[in-house]
């Protein structure tokens, strides 16, 4: 008898977790590729937002100001103001997790990537690292969720034979990211890039791919198209991207309600 109970009283707590009044809040991280620059063609945006981009009252942003408003591409630039930003895989991954999930309540979108960062300027205490805390823990306050931290980083680190240390620098920032927000087994989704630029490029996607903590997928943009500067993710490839980074997140399942 008691066990039914408990039972109920846990079903009811899952279910009222992912219907309504909830605001599932997703961390976005890293350089470029993440903050978006599909559409941007001589530092000029063209303002094209595919249909798998557009706003919906259901999906929001955390402005630099801390406030929350409706998402609209492109959600990085108060953030990654030196840049022209354009199209990043934000949207397209909130729309396909609305889509696939639409019980899963308000999502709100958390935008903290910088481009051409390197994994030291994210380190426990860094600037990025602070700020990415702070806004995180201002997305919590009230009906806030912590659904999961979706990272886009590495480029700059295939630069130098520092490459070496990005498995211990990598592992060490999810390690305290996850720490630091009292979340141990957070879902982390990272994206393996495929540059062809750094002379350490498979020394990062190494990493990447084999990247073995606890509740860490990794996405692979290996065949993903670069836009016309070569250097960054072009529009549909984004979009490509975020629903690749969806269907990530909603493979963990209702585990991640257990948080
Ligand atoms: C918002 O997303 C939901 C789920 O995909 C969809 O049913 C609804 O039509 C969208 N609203 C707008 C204004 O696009
Ligand atoms: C990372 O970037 C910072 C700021 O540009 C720089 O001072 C530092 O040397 C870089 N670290 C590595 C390992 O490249
Ligand atoms: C981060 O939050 C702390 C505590 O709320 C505050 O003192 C600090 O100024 C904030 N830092 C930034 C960069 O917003
Ligand atoms: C963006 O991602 C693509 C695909 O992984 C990669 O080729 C390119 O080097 C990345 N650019 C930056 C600046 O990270």
């Amino acid at each position: 008898m008691l066990t039914y109970i408990f039972l109920i009283i846990l079903v009811v707590s899952l279910a009222n977790k992912t219907t309504d009044g909830n605001k599932n809040i997703f961390i976005l991280g890293g350089q470029s590729n993440m903050s978006g620059r599909g559409g941007v063609v001589n530092n000029i945006f063209d303002g094209f937002i595919p249909p798998e981009c557009q706003s919906n009252s259901s999906i929001l942003r955390l402005t630099k100001g801390l406030t929350w408003e409706e998402a609209k591409e492109p959600i990085h630039q108060d953030i990654d103001f030196y840049a022209i930003c354009g199209i990043g895989p934000g949207m397209s991954f909130a729309n396909f997790v609305l889509k696939n999930d639409p019980n899963i309540g308000v999502i709100g979108l958390v935008p903290c990537a910088v481009g051409a960062t390197n994994i030291s300027q994210w380190s426990q205490g860094s600037i990025f690292y602070n700020q990415m805390l702070n806004r995180t823990r201002v997305a919590l306050q009230g009906d806030g969720m912590l659904r999961a931290l979706l990272w886009y980083q590495g480029e700059t680190d295939t630069l130098n034979d520092d490459a070496k240390l990005y498995k211990l620098r990598l592992y060490k920032f999810f390690t305290d990211v996850r720490n630091d927000l009292n979340t141990p087994s957070l879902p982390i989704i990272q994206v393996a890039l495929a540059s062809k630029f750094g002379p350490y490029t498979e020394e990062i996607r190494q990493v990447q791919l084999e990247t073995q903590l606890q509740n860490v997928k990794t996405v692979d943009a290996n065949g993903l198209k670069v836009g016309p500067d070569f250097v960054h993710l072009s529009t549909p490839s984004e979009v490509q991207l975020g629903q690749m980074l969806a269907n990530a997140f909603l493979g963990f399942g209702s585990a991640h309600n257990l948080l």
